[in-house]
């Protein structure tokens, strides 16, 4: 597929048939993932590839305990609208033939810099960013869908480490729900055009 062409038709999808994500595909997904920049080239990035239901359905119940536990702490109604919304929008990696937790390590960036720099956590996560990226555009160019979710981590991330064994410095980033659409994509979310977030200088 050609390279606009896979960029176009990316979506962010979280509904998925029951068809299988073949292995030597879920292969080169990550090969792509590894060939993103990063950050001084410390490829701070590590991929758990979770095909196992009852770990996804374990890691569903933990983000949902964590969800419902913030919308008790609550009485405004409306964010305890959303929050119920938050509860799919941070699951649906748990229906998802094939979820991919993505972690980061803190850039290092040969240790001048010190510990509590707050580059050090920014740096990886934009080169796991860009990881995530290139994962996402090889999945569609294989003919998959997938959406990559913070939110899980954001309800849930030591609980979430915690089941997959994830030990310091490593930290959980997001989860990457991957597999054959369920339906042909809606229409995409609005985008800002090109000429708004642009400018030209020279
Ligand atoms: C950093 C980041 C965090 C995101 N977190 C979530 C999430 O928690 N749950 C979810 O369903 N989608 C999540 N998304 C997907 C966005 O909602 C989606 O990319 C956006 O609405 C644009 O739609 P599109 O990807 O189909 O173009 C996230 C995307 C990014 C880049």
């Amino acid at each position: 597929m050609d390279f606009f062409e896979t960029v176009k038709r990316r979506h962010s999808i979280c509904r998925f048939s029951d068809r299988p994500v073949a292995h030597k595909d879920i292969l080169g997904m990550l090969e792509a993932a590894t060939l993103a920049p990063s950050a001084t080239n410390e490829q701070p990035w590590r991929f758990i590839v979770i095909r196992d239901k009852n770990l996804k359905e374990g890691m569903r119940d933990v983000v949902n305990a964590m969800v419902e536990a913030v919308t008790a702490s609550t009485e405004d109604q409306s964010r305890q609208k959303r929050l119920a919304w938050m509860k799919s929008y941070s699951t649906h990696f748990a229906d998802a033939p094939v979820a991919i937790a993505v972690l980061a390590r803190p850039w290092v960036g040969g240790g001048y810099s010190p510990p509590t720099d707050p580059a050090r956590r920014d740096l990886a996560l934009e080169s796991v960013a860009m990881a995530v990226a290139h994962l996402q555009l090889a999945a569609t160019a294989l003919g998959y869908s997938s959406c990559f979710a913070s939110s899980p981590a954001e309800f849930a991330r030591e609980e979430l480490e915690t089941l997959l064994g994830v030990e310091q410095p490593w930290f959980l980033v997001g989860i990457i729900s991957l597999g054959v659409a369920a339906k042909r994509p809606g229409k995409r979310p609005v985008r800002k055009s090109v000429a708004e977030v642009s400018t030209f200088i020279g």
